[in-house]
């Protein structure tokens, strides 16, 4: 065939290096309305649930039995079941119904209920329902702070420019298991260096994780991750009830702790059972609710490529978050793993959340460069931060970040390699040089880094979980070294597991330690004039980037 030059062209444009599938249920690469999906019923009896979405009790699997013991609010549940699904979808964005009495019913439905009430929604109605719903008033974000090569000093300075930067959570992970230790520790002096009281976590194998957190090492954990079908939850050895000893556990020494789940988990794993991604989605959801965890990081995340190929799947996205809020639990809302070669997709992919404001509207904006993103790129990162600052004065929103001045960035990632050098010493670790300290202040990524001696690393990193160091002793290391601010706040990270204030739903700490959560900062949003609102200094901080020009300028 004579080929169109215009085809031609338009293959060879960046979304068209996307994947893309037409739905298929019998396998679940269907987003919403599989014709296997349950219809939404309850019956209950003498306080117990004996069919919940058209299955009697004897045939539920122990999701189902999960969810009808524990996830759901039984005394409203048949009145709230019998309320049209319609009427539900318009209390949710309708600004004058306030968000306690939505959740009212919203925590008394069944999954495939919840799924049918956000399924009567077009995006814009979600994004609505996103900013009322929401557990915090403030809006918030995360990233991910990694590299390539697991390199200490360029996580604590990378991490340390985030805190100024504006992120109030931060997590890495380990391109090599043994490295974990220096990873987590880095993060935390880095961050502290920055900015007192924001919140890390370093994503692990399950009992690596829970044991570096109580070590003091990390602040919170995510990644406890929860399914949508039985089988995929046996595959890892887990049950919903042991996923519920995991959160307890953290919560039990005074971490915070969300799970995460998302939508074309089980598509992957090939445990669908032919149900569409977001009923399946909608199943996680209320596990968690049931496991008593205050929070879900949501949005498909890793599987992002799944949702992202079927039609109306970024839909489904934004459905699946919703459902989280619906259930009055924080929301960290995905808007993370790279799934498109196409910018224009990869912005119209966040957009509602920049404007509607999420807990966290991304729970992990690369603060590196793409390459250095060890959870598989992220869906912006550092090399976006200027757009990102643009879009937020634009629209005048609050997407959690704040302009910078380079020589702030390059003064505070200096301090924290240097706190990072110190502690090295101090615990006898192998030596951080000047020349890395150096590469560290000025660093882009992982290629602008001396080499270190990994396998010297690791040992030691391994080494010191042997010899039983904790956080107190970074606490110590920093003090003697003349790091008395950044010694201080790490102390205070310390004292917040005891106080606990921070396991209240959605908390995050101001610079002065102050917790700021769902309980004293409740989300009151009820149309114009209310809720969280971009102004004052805010407004100043967001209004003024580098790039504007002043009147001395143009003079
Ligand atoms: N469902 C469940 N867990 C997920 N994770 C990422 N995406 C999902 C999902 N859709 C968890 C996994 C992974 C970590 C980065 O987050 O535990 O290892
Ligand atoms: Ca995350």
């Amino acid at each position: 065939m004579k080929r169109s030059k215009r085809f031609e062209v338009l293959e060879k444009r960046d979304v068209n290096k996307d994947g893309f599938v037409k739905d298929w249920p019998e396998v679940g690469l269907i987003a919403v309305d599989s014709p296997n999906d349950p219809k939404p019923s309850i019956k209950i009896e003498n306080g117990i649930v004996v069919e919940l979405d058209g299955k009697k009790r004897e045939d539920f699997d122990f999701i189902d039995q999960f969810i009808a013991d524990h996830a759901i609010n039984k005394e409203n549940c048949e009145k709230a079941m019998a309320l049209d699904s319609v009427d539900i979808a318009k209390m949710i964005c309708d600004i004058n119904v306030p968000r306690e009495e939505v959740l009212k019913v919203t925590t008394s439905i069944t999954p495939a209920k919840l799924v049918d009430v956000v399924n009567k929604m077009n995006v814009i109605e979600m994004a609505m329902g996103l900013q009322k719903m929401r557990a915090r008033r403030t809006p918030s974000n995360q990233c991910h702070v990694t590299n390539l090569k697991d390199n200490p000093v360029q996580i604590a300075a990378d991490a340390a420019e985030s805190a100024i930067r504006g992120f109030d959570e931060m997590e890495t992970t380990v391109g090599l298991t043994r490295y974990a230790p220096f990873n987590a520790m880095a993060l935390l002096i880095g961050s502290q260096t920055g900015r007192g009281g924001v919140l890390t976590q370093c994503s692990l194998e399950e009992a690596t994780e829970l044991r570096l957190g109580m070590r003091g090492f990390t602040a919170y954990a995510e990644t406890i991750s929860v399914y949508g079908t039985e089988r995929v939850f046996i595959d890892g050895d887990d049950t919903p009830w042991s996923k519920s000893f995991l959160a307890s556990s953290y919560a039990s020494r005074g971490l915070k702790m969300r799970f995460t789940s998302g939508t074309g988990s089980e598509v992957q794993m090939g445990y669908a059972e032919g149900k569409s991604m977001l009923y399946l989605e909608a199943r996680c959801i209320m596990i968690t609710k049931g496991a008593g965890a205050q929070g879900l990081q949501n949005g498909s995340i890793s599987c992002i490529g799944v949702p992202g190929a079927v039609s109306g799947g970024l839909r489904a996205v934004i459905a699946e978050n919703l459902i989280t809020e619906l259930l009055d639990l924080e929301v960290a809302s995905g808007n993370d793993q790279t799934f498109t070669h196409s910018p224009i997709r990869k912005t119209a992919r966040t957009l509602l959340y920049i404007l509607a404001g999420t807990d966290f509207i991304f729970s992990g904006y690369s603060a590196v460069p793409n390459y250095d993103n060890m959870f598989a790129g992220s869906n912006f990162d550092a090399e976006d931060y200027d757009d990102y600052l643009i879009l937020q004065r634009d629209f005048k929103t609050d997407g959690g970040l704040k302009p910078v001045k380079e020589e702030n960035v390059i003064a505070i990632r200096n301090k924290a390699a240097k706190a990072l050098q110190a502690v090295f010493k101090e615990l006898g670790l192998p030596v951080i040089t000047d020349d890395e300290v150096e590469a560290a202040t000025y660093a882009h990524g992982s290629e602008d880094m001396p080499l270190r001696n990994q396998a010297e690393d690791m040992r030691a990193a391994q080494d010191l979980l042997k010899r039983g160091i904790t956080g107190l002793d970074i606490v110590k290391a920093l003090a003697k070294n003349g790091f008395n601010d950044v010694a201080e706040r790490v102390l205070n990270m310390l004292k917040q597991r005891v106080a606990g204030d921070y396991l209240h739903t959605s908390a995050i700490f101001d610079s002065n330690f102050n917790v700021i959560s769902a309980v004293n900062d409740v989300n009151d949003y009820t149309g114009p004039g209310t809720g969280y609102r971009v102004e004052g200094k805010r407004w100043e901080e967001i209004m003024n980037i580098n790039q504007a020009k002043g009147p001395e300028d143009l003079i």
